[in-house]
């Protein structure tokens, strides 16, 4: 299976623009899996949530999403975008899967990040996979990172691939999801931006660094921080359904959750 990510710059506020220059490098792409970063068309860093409000699409009717659909049709590929996404008087920062035929799925961020919390809703659509010719792939954005269960409930649920667009803007997730990898036997695709944000009301840089890493937790590529990158490999999903850790220890079945009772 090949799959990949594009790490570019969204400029903020400009949504055609970023929309085509994603058309124009994947225009000719030969690839079943691309992972776009989070809030790819509309950039990251709001003024509040009227702004959010001025942005944000709602995906059944969007020439956004329908050119992303076309591409998708043309090129025979699956895609992952984040975007701002509205629904009725709703406003999510979500992710959306799109394949030859259309939407397949969206997934609303569960854990919002800092001043996200002042321009989103909480996401309310519970953990899901989808099934991506054999594999299955699991979606969580960015700083769902931290929150080492949502990468577990993923892969619990049968997720080969966690795919994982995103806007960091600290050091720590590149080398954490090393960890979520090995713990959980799963390859991750993690699609950062670059670039900075600059906005009447502050700055904010990303770090770059898009990655794929592998079930044992072994990084196989890491994009530079600060320059564009469109990366495309081969993988096997089947490897990600070994979970030994041991001859006799596996991560998934060896748990315990009988013993788990603070986890609410
Ligand atoms: C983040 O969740 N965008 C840091």
């Amino acid at each position: 299976m090949r799959v990949g990510y594009y790490q570019f710059r969204p400029l903020f506020g400009k949504i055609r623009r970023n929309l085509d220059k994603i058309v124009k490098t994947l225009g000719d792409v030969s690839a079943d899996l691309i992972v776009l970063p989070e809030l790819a068309f509309t950039g990251y860093y709001f003024r509040d949530r009227e702004e959010v409000k001025t942005l944000a699409e709602d995906p059944g009717h969007s020439s956004t999403i329908d050119s992303l659909a076309a591409l998708c049709r043309h090129r025979n590929f699956h895609l992952i975008a984040g975007f701002a996404e509205k629904h009725r008087d709703k406003y999510f920062n979500s992710a959306v899967l799109i394949g030859p035929n259309g939407i397949e799925h969206i997934y609303r961020k569960l854990h919002l990040f800092n001043e996200e919390k002042n321009w989103f809703d909480d996401g309310d659509i519970y953990l899901q996979i989808n099934p991506i010719q054999d594999a299955k792939i699991g979606i969580m954005v960015c700083f769902d990172w931290a929150f080492p269960e949502v990468t577990r409930v993923l892969a619990l649920q049968g997720a080969d691939i966690i795919c994982h667009p995103s806007n960091l803007v600290l050091a720590y997730c590149q080398q954490a999801m090393l960890t979520r990898c090995l713990e959980n036997k799963v390859y991750a695709i993690t699609t950062n931006r670059f670039g900075v944000d600059k906005r009447p009301h502050g700055s904010l840089k990303f770090t770059g660094r898009s990655q794929i890493v592998a079930p044992g937790g072994t990084l196989i590529h890491r994009a530079q921080s600060q320059r564009e990158e469109l990366y495309i490999m081969e993988i096997d999903p089947a490897l990600a359904r070994d979970k030994s850790i041991t001859a006799l220890n596996e991560v998934l079945a060896d748990r315990r959750p009988e013993y788990y009772s603070n986890l609410n």
